[in-house]
């Protein structure tokens, strides 16, 4: 397979895990590249759902080596935990992971501080995961954080620790929530640390040394386009790229090595945590939760719901570069008598072909729509193209369209034999 990045080309939660998981099989080896345990993928496998927030998905097959990069921010308690939760199910993690020596750590006062931050801007609030991410990335740019070699090295992380609690409690004091323990926090991590030193080396040189034995990558996104830091609906996104680019500077793994951006999306829009969603409707949306789809996989938190948005779609591929898509999710529309696709924003008299960058304009858009058929027909045993009904046929054919990109994947259920090759 040709190193391949594969990102969501929505807000999220487009069934990445699972396309990744199906694509591995090709790869030799996966890397995560952005983003931390804020990220929820699910994966069932057989019966069995695995849930991962960290570790790459392609932990679930046997000989692929899975590489969280120094892109990635990492909560070492919560990897740990991870970990030992895969263990648990039968799933080997010795010598195919692989930790990144610079990846950033996640640190409870980054929690704390990202809860605070929420109930000081009250209704105005993002609807984080409350993972610390958006702190930890604060910390990295502004050059004050602490990364995974740092956590390996007891005698350098003790007074760099010090310091970081010592300036957070008194943060934490402004915002009157409580101070942090030095020792509880230093003991957790050291712990965390000792546990995580084996999987801990220099990734990027580890990624040319296999990409030089022609070892073929996967770079498996978190979040979605339009979460992206720079690309996505700013202030309500995540903290990292999560476009295609962030691919490369996450992995050091450079553009001319890319071969190929494979975008994933729903058949139909979902978005958790606040901020704008023109095509959200709550007749779609009870009618997914009533099917008890579409709640979170790492909060639980039920998702907002809506039709496809071909005019976000056609932004993502234009920002990733998506030369193939992946849609999911087919069967949810089953039901449907009639499926509404969004082809162009009204905003006041004007007509808008774009995803604009002002929120407020963003927020005020008003969806136009096109009208499909439904098919009214259960889709989640099909195997092949050809066994679609002709009107899921035509409603893929048209949203891929739409969005400008080769339709190459369906997927018509949550596991490996519910997906369909084009
Ligand atoms: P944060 O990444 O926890 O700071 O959350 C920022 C925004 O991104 C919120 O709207 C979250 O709901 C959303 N978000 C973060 N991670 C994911 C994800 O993996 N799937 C979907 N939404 C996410
Ligand atoms: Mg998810």
């Amino acid at each position: 397979m040709a190193n391949t990045i594969l990102v969501g080309a929505q807000w999220g939660d487009e069934g990445k895990g699972k396309i990744i998981d199906v694509l591995t099989e090709e790869a030799d080896i996966v890397v995560r590249t952005q983003g931390g345990n804020n990220a929820g993928h699910t994966v069932f496998i057989g019966k069995q759902k695995y849930v991962l927030h960290l570790v790459p998905s392609g932990i679930l097959r046997q000989g692929k080596l899975c590489v969280i990069g120094n892109g990635v921010v990492i909560d070492p308690v919560g990897l740990v935990g991870e970990i030992e939760g895969l263990v648990a199910l039968g799933i080997k993690i010795d010598s195919n992971l692989m930790i990144s020596e610079t990846a950033h750590l996640v640190f409870p006062y980054h929690r704390e501080i990202d809860a605070q931050r929420e109930i000081l801007k009250g209704k105005n609030k993002i609807g984080t995961t409350k993972r610390g991410i958006g702190p930890a990335y604060g910390d990295k740019a502004a050059r004050t954080g602490l990364r995974m070699i740092d956590l390996i090295n007891p005698s350098r992380f003790e007074p760099m620790l010090r310091q970081k609690i010592k300036e957070n409690n008194e943060i934490l004091k402004a915002f009157h929530a409580a101070p942090l323990s030095f020792k509880k926090v230093h003991d957790a991590y050291r712990a965390a640390g000792d546990k995580l030193r084996p999987f801990v080396t220099n990734t990027v040189v580890k990624l040319h040394e296999a990409s030089r034995r022609k070892a073929s990558i996967l770079f498996e996104g978190a979040q979605g386009t339009f979460l992206d830091i720079d690309h996505g609906t700013y202030p309500f996104v995540t903290s990292s790229n999560t476009t295609a680019g962030g691919a490369c500077t996450g992995s050091g793994v450079p553009p001319n090595r890319m071969d190929r951006v494979v975008g994933v999306m729903k058949a139909y829009t979902t978005r958790v945590g606040e901020g704008p969603l023109p095509t959200e409707n709550a007749e779609i949306a009870d009618m997914l939760h009533n099917m008890g789809r579409e709640f979170g996989a790492t909060t639980g938190r039920a998702r907002r719901c809506g039709w496809f948005d071909a005019v976000a779609t056609r932004h993502a591929t234009m920002v990733n570069g998506i030369d193939e898509l992946a849609v999911t999710n087919l069967d949810g529309l089953d039901s449907l008598e009639t499926i509404k696709v969004c082809i162009g924003y009204r905003y006041g008299s004007l007509r808008v072909d774009y995803v604009p960058n002002d929120i407020e304009t963003f927020s005020k858009c008003e969806p136009i729509y096109a009208e499909f058929q439904g098919w009214k027909t259960p889709t989640d045993q099909v195997k092949q193209w050809k066994q679609l009904p002709a009107k899921a046929r035509s409603y893929l054919k048209a949203i891929a369209e739409l969005t400008d990109a080769k339709l190459t994947i369906a997927s018509v259920g949550p596991s490996r034999d519910q997906t369909i090759f084009l």
